[in-house]
């Protein structure tokens, strides 16, 4: 098969180093790509906003299956538009359409889906400019910290988490009066949910069929033992060791196989992963945001764990026939450190030269914000390149991730040298 796969971070490198394993794999194309992925697929310089450039390369590639790593191509309908399409020979698509799309790109629809289907979440109501009076009385119902989430996409920053009412409530109209653009004319409050997080991914057929993928915790704050500024992940680690049979057979029954069947019971057509960012809450799970994509740096760690052919899973999936199929997953534990520009997530600089990616041994190395000028590759972004290794257990990836991550350098390069230790506690002996 020929595949185009749609993406330029971390986690589409990640998903093009499994997919160029693949035995079924005749060339893989990867829309923009970045330097690394070079080493994996055949990079085509074309963004991904750019349909009518997407539609070209499907055409003049004869591509076969079409993968789409980020959110907004989705959100913005990129499936709709390559299945419309009559000039080509239509490839299959592991992403949903826009209807399906909605569980992410409004928070507002996925909070309905959820109620509709009794899907555990928060408690939540959705107001908007006309009716903040009455979004002031809910909160007034509701205990601090107060929760205030922009319905539609503010890439990953249109969350509030408030403790003082008086200040929640100024935020609140700052979100009416614009904040977040047009994505906070409506805003999802919802009840503060005390727990810890894990990220569980499913590849779903759009027709009851799925697979559940490695679950993984990620790494959001800069700073080590999660303090300081958020950011797009500083790591990550699969598996999950409070995520044990019981409570992933909790999460199966009372999360996963009612949404598929939910998708189902509202028409809607679903072909592709779907990312549960799920709160365990003493021993339950709750969903605290769908995502229509795979989790970045997740997806690194994820990754390193299938032992199957993705793309033979994938194929199922686009085509409706993954019922039945089993999905092999290793053992080991992945650790992933992601190495960042210095400064990041404020003001960084980029174009700074990356040296020692050679010296990896052990580790995989996935670039992320990465680019080649004058025949060498320099930073290009905050999130610069992920490193994940696999072991035994937490101590040993994270060790060998942190030796080969050490051996990559740049001016200013920082990681976080706790990814996963939070979770040792919770080791089964
Ligand atoms: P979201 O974009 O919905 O994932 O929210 C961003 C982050 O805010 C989540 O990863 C959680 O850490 C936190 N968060 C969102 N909703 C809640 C909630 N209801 N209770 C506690 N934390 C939340
Ligand atoms: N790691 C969280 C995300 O990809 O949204």
């Amino acid at each position: 098969m020929n595949v185009l796969l749609i993406g330029s971070g971390g986690r589409e490198s990640a998903l093009a180093w499994k997919i160029s394993q693949s035995q079924y794999l005749t060339k893989l194309f990867v829309a923009p790509g970045n330097p690394g992925i070079a080493n994996f697929a055949t990079n085509l310089d074309i963004k991904v906003s750019d349909f009518d450039g997407i539609i070209k390369a499907i055409k003049d590639n004869q591509i076969d299956l079409v993968v789409v790593g980020p959110e907004v191509p989705l959100i913005d309908g990129i499936t709709d538009r390559i299945i419309a399409e009559k000039d080509i020979k239509i490839p299959l698509v592991i992403g949903p359409k826009k209807d399906g799309a909605q569980l992410e790109g409004s928070k507002d629809f996925a909070k309905q889906f959820m109620v509709r289907h009794n899907i555990p979440t928060a408690k939540y109501k959705t107001f908007n400019a006309d009716t903040y009076n009455d979004a002031v009385e809910f909160l007034k119902t509701l205990k601090a910290p107060y929760v205030l989430k922009a319905d539609g996409p503010a890439a990953g920053k249109g969350v509030i988490i408030e403790n003082n009412f008086d200040i929640a409530c100024k935020e609140l109209k700052e979100m009416f009066d614009g904040k977040f653009g047009k994505s906070s004319a409506e805003v999802v409050i919802e009840e503060f949910l005390s727990g810890i997080e894990l990220s569980v991914f499913v590849l779903t057929d759009g027709r009851g069929g799925y697979v559940i993928l490695p679950e993984a915790k990620d790494y959001k704050r800069i700073g080590e033992n999660d303090e300081g500024l958020n950011t797009g992940g500083m790591g990550s680690v699969s598996p999950v060791p409070f995520a044990d049979k019981e409570f992933m057979q909790k999460v199966e029954d009372k999360i996963i196989r009612p949404t598929i069947h939910g998708l189902l019971v509202d028409n809607i057509e679903y072909k592709g992963f779907i990312f549960f960012g799920l709160i365990n809450v003493e021993g339950e799970p709750y969903v605290i945001e769908y995502n229509v994509r795979m989790g970045d740096p997740e997806t690194e760690s994820v990754m390193m764990r299938i032992d199957s052919d993705l793309l033979e899973l994938m194929r199922s999936a686009a085509a409706g026939t993954l019922a039945g199929k089993d999905i092999k997953i290793k053992p080991e534990t992945a650790a992933t450190v992601v190495l960042v520009s210095g400064g990041y997530p404020g003001d960084y600089k980029k174009g700074l030269e990356i040296s020692g990616c050679d010296k990896v041994t052990d580790a995989q190395v996935f670039h992320a914000g990465t680019k080649i000028k004058d025949n060498k590759l320099v930073t290009d972004g905050g999130r610069v390149i992920a490193v994940t290794a696999l072991g035994n257990d937490i101590n040993s990836a994270l060790a060998t991730a942190l030796e080969d991550a050490n051996k990559i350098t740049f001016d200013g390069v920082y990681h976080r040298r706790d990814i996963g230790k939070d979770l040792l506690k919770y080791v089964k002996k």
